[in-house]
């Protein structure tokens, strides 16, 4: 009520009204009674990452990783803090996966690791495809204990942590002068290992991480390490589920007896229709050791962050639609290959943000991105996704928070702080009076034990919908609408309130900030999204 003033009086559009054209009706119905068609994760659909990436990391001239590195990140700053709260709202979970590419790079520097040598990351070199010198960047004891401090300061913070698993393998080598990190795809030598993981490193970090009773949700086996678009390497399935199963029976025995164990988590690979090696994986990883816990794969659905063409995708339907076949094609490899009477793994969005190569300015940190990231996770969480692991939540183009002191929130800090609120476990199937057809508008609902959520997304740059929204036996409540002055902002509004900190710091009480449903069809602007809430 105290907003729905300010809704009239500042009603803000993103585009010019007077080009705008009205489509017909759209009726879009759930019968809340029905069983769900899938269920989203019970600790957290939202998860956030952060990387290794030192400051040195550059893409096209831009270098927007200074100070994000969770080996530097300032742990004691106040917003990073209650930014990670907030996305756990009412005593629920958020993940943070502390990950990457550069986590098949480093040594971890634990009682009883065998490394004398745990150096800094080295300067960018060509001689690897990542850019890094192998074995340069090293964890140590004291940040991993601060990291952990970290999070079990946050009410609801749950750790992923990216293991490396290179280590202990050897790699081809190339001719002193080979680019392997510009024409990789050229010299196969920069992409060719041999040999089996060597676990002791890690045992060291996995014996200290016990000791110290430090609560880890899960470990993945390695970053964008397998088959065809494996970046540092091009592992096979045999070879990768072999060594995954030595990471399981390590982690069974480090916390043999406890009842809850870390999760074992892979490949974390830019799927690009490779069934093949993901069927293999599941299966071999099934007979070997029972099974991986959570299946993962990479997305960056707008191409490489130097192309302008990054901006037009995030909202193009036939870009987004992708996802239905990426998310079909994962689930049949992963669901087809488990062993009967076996229950699936999950399968997670291990790492997305948009456009590689660290993001885009002015896309994955703007408003346009909320498109592509909501859409994600209505067609991947239909497709039994469990959870959705953005990169970056600080560091990069594509930080939910601005690479700041500040770390002022971007857009998509609160397109999934709504749906933290507001999109339940429960995945409802829609019925649409146009079958569907219209791919510009795009609807999905979740239920929860409090309520029935609808999200509305309007990819069309000129034309309103006209929907009307049915849950039998329910009553539209609260709406939720998010506009912006322009696809480029990094400011919207919520009902036409700004949303961002206030000058202590703190976040607006988003779920204060619904305004009543007044009933009848909801008038979806072009280029806008809302959540419309029924109890
Ligand atoms: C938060 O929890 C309280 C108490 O369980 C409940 O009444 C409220 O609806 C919840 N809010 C949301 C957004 O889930
Ligand atoms: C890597 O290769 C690129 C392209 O050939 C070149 O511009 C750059 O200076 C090289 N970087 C280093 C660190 O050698
Ligand atoms: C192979 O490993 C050596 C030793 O760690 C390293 O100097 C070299 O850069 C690596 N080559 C590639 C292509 O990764
Ligand atoms: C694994 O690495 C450690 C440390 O370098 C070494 O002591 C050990 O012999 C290696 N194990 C195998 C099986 O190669
Ligand atoms: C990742 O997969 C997509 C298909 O889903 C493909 O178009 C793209 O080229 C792949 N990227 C890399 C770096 O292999
Ligand atoms: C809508 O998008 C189309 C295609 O990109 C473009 O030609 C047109 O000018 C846009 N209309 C408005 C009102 O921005």
């Amino acid at each position: 009520m105290l907003y729905a003033t300010s809704l009239t009086l500042c009603l803000i559009l993103t585009i010019d009204p007077s080009t705008s054209t009205t489509a017909s009706p759209i009726t879009v119905s759930v019968d809340p009674t029905s069983s769900p068609i899938a269920q989203t994760s019970s600790t957290s659909f939202g998860c956030l990452a952060l990387d290794w990436w030192p400051a040195s990391k550059c893409d096209y001239d831009w270098c927007p990783w200074a100070g994000s590195s969770f080996l530097e990140l300032d742990l004691d700053n106040k917003v990073l803090k209650k930014a990670i709260g907030f996305l756990a709202p009412n005593d629920s979970s958020i993940f943070l996966r502390l990950g990457g590419s550069l986590c098949d790079f480093v040594r971890y520097d634990f009682p009883g690791s065998h490394y004398d040598e745990c150096r800094d990351f080295s300067d960018p070199t060509n001689t690897t495809r990542v850019g890094y010198e192998l074995g340069s960047g090293c964890l140590r004891t004291d940040r991993w204990d601060q990291l952990n401090g970290f999070c079990s300061d946050i009410p609801g913070c749950t750790l992923i942590f990216g293991i490396n698993a290179l280590i202990g393998r050897t790699n081809s080598t190339c001719d002193a002068d080979t680019n392997c990190h510009w024409e990789s795809n050229d010299h196969p030598c920069c992409t060719e290992w041999s040999g089996n993981w060597n676990s002791s490193n890690t045992e060291a970090l996995l014996r200290y991480t016990k000791t110290q009773d430090y609560s880890i949700y899960a470990f993945e086996f390695g970053n964008e390490l397998i088959g065809e678009s494996g970046i540092q390497a091009k592992l096979d399935a045999d070879t990768y589920s072999t060594d995954f199963c030595v990471l399981k029976n390590l982690i069974n025995d480090v916390w043999s007896g406890e009842e809850t164990k870390p999760k074992v988590v892979g490949p974390d690979n830019n799927y690009s229709g490779d069934d093949q090696w993901y069927r293999d994986f599941t299966s071999l990883t099934f007979e070997k050791c029972g099974g991986p816990d959570v299946v993962t794969w990479h997305q960056y659905l707008l191409g490489a962050g130097v192309d302008s063409a990054a901006d037009e995708k995030s909202r193009d339907p036939n870009v987004l639609d992708k996802q239905i076949k990426n998310g079909e094609g994962i689930k049949a490899a992963v669901y087809e290959n488990t062993p009967e009477g076996e229950t699936p793994p999950e399968i997670w969005m291990g790492e997305a943000g948009g456009a590689y190569n660290s993001g885009r300015p002015g896309v994955t940190d703007a408003f346009t991105s909320s498109f592509w990231y909501l859409d994600g996770f209505g067609i991947l969480s239909e497709n039994n996704e469990q959870t959705f692991c953005r990169q970056t939540l600080v560091g990069g183009n594509y930080g939910l928070l601005e690479n700041t002191d500040e770390k002022n929130p971007n857009p998509d800090f609160f397109a999934l702080a709504l749906w933290q609120n507001l999109m339940g476990q429960d995945v409802m199937e829609v019925t649409r009076s146009d079958d569907g057809e219209d791919r510009n508008f795009r609807v999905y609902s979740h239920r929860s034990e409090e309520q029935l959520t609808f999200l509305l997304i309007n990819l069309n740059n000129e034309t309103s919908y006209e929907v009307e929204l049915q849950a039998e036996g329910m009553e539209r409540f609260k709406d939720f609408t998010v506009t912006a002055e322009g696809l480029s902002s990094q400011t919207i509004y919520l009902n036409g309130v700004e949303l961002g900190l206030n000058g202590e710091g703190d976040f607006p009480n988003i779920m204060e900030m619904g305004v009543d449903a007044e009933g009848g069809s909801i008038t979806i602007q072009p280029l806008t999204y809302g959540f419309y809430t029924f109890n």
